[in-house]
């Protein structure tokens, strides 16, 4: 088989995918497997693959049929130009939670960079706290789950990417004080309500780890509003409070945090989705 026949073969036997995310794994599958970009895939279309590549690539495909996701498959994903180890104890890290970490040293320059204490809460795989620390290394960075098996996974990619985080065990639901003060805190809650598991694709569903996707239907606001009444607690007066939220839920976001005292800029992904949320107090808070 050619290049071209597997490409079509692909294109053909994965159709129940959005275009966008199949040729996003295609892609992976041809970098990974055949170790070529899509440029080079398009130039070689005509290239035979060898017997021992087809026999690699089968077997993905056939993973894929089973709805697992291609990171999985590879144990491998990247975020932010770095390479994370996932597997189906983390989420997978999304390209939204990118624009969030890009937001964040946005404004981390604009106050000159001095070295501030960040907090990451929900950090999975470490995605976030990583790409944090790998762009500016002076920050000192803290993550925490609730999972001791994410941390397991968020600790091995900070070895990988050369990066020193102090990585925490705890259910934040518990949390009253977090003991010190942060500059920043950041967090990509689970924020899926159980009435929207209909919208989502099987390989969602099925392998990537509950714990990190869903909330209630009848208080899907549950990470953001503890994480927020902790923020009036911890987050230095000058501070910021970042959130990757749900897009349907912008609007009782801000309600949220105007009545704990924020005041807040909402911002939609790539996809024109309200998709992020910064905050920072309007008044220095009293603490409750
Ligand atoms: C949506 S995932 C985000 C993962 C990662 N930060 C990212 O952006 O790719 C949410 C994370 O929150 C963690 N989590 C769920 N409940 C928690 C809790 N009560 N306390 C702390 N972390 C929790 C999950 O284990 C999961 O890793």
């Amino acid at each position: 088989m050619t290049i071209g026949e597997f490409k079509k073969y692909f294109i053909e036997t994965f159709r129940n995918y959005e275009i966008v995310e199949r040729s996003s794994i295609l892609s992976m599958l041809l970098e990974e497997s055949l170790g070529m970009n899509n440029v080079e895939a398009h130039i070689h279309h005509h290239k035979e693959i060898t017997a021992e590549q087809l026999s690699e690539l089968k077997q993905r495909c056939q993973q894929l049929a089973l709805n697992i996701p291609v990171q999985y498959s590879y144990q491998k994903a990247y975020f932010f130009g770095l390479e994370f180890y996932v597997d189906p104890r983390v989420l997978i890290p999304r390209q939204e939670t990118e624009e969030l970490v890009d937001w964040i040293l946005q404004t981390i320059i604009g106050w000159g960079i001095p070295p501030l204490r960040v907090l990451d809460i929900g950090t999975g795989s470490g995605a976030i706290a990583i790409a944090l620390k790998k762009q500016l290394p002076q920050l000192q960075l803290t993550a925490m789950d609730i999972s001791a098996e994410a941390l397991e996974v968020a600790q091995a990619n900070a070895k990988r990417n050369k990066v020193d985080i102090c990585f925490l065990q705890q259910d934040i639901l518990q949390v009253e004080d977090l003991g010190q003060p942060f500059d920043i805190i950041v967090s990509n809650p689970p924020y899926v309500r159980e009435q929207e598991k209909q919208q989502m694709h099987p390989n969602v569903l099925e392998h990537e780890p509950h714990l990190a996707l869903f909330v209630p239907d009848d208080n899907p606001l549950l990470f953001y509003d503890k994480i927020a009444t902790i923020a009036t607690r911890n987050l230095d007066p000058q501070g910021s409070l970042f959130f990757e939220i749900n897009q349907y839920l912008g609007k009782e976001m801000l309600q949220m945090l105007r009545q704990k005292g924020f005041h807040s800029k909402l911002r939609k992904d790539l996809n024109g989705n309200d998709r992020m949320i910064m905050s920072q107090f309007v008044n220095e808070p009293t603490n409750y």
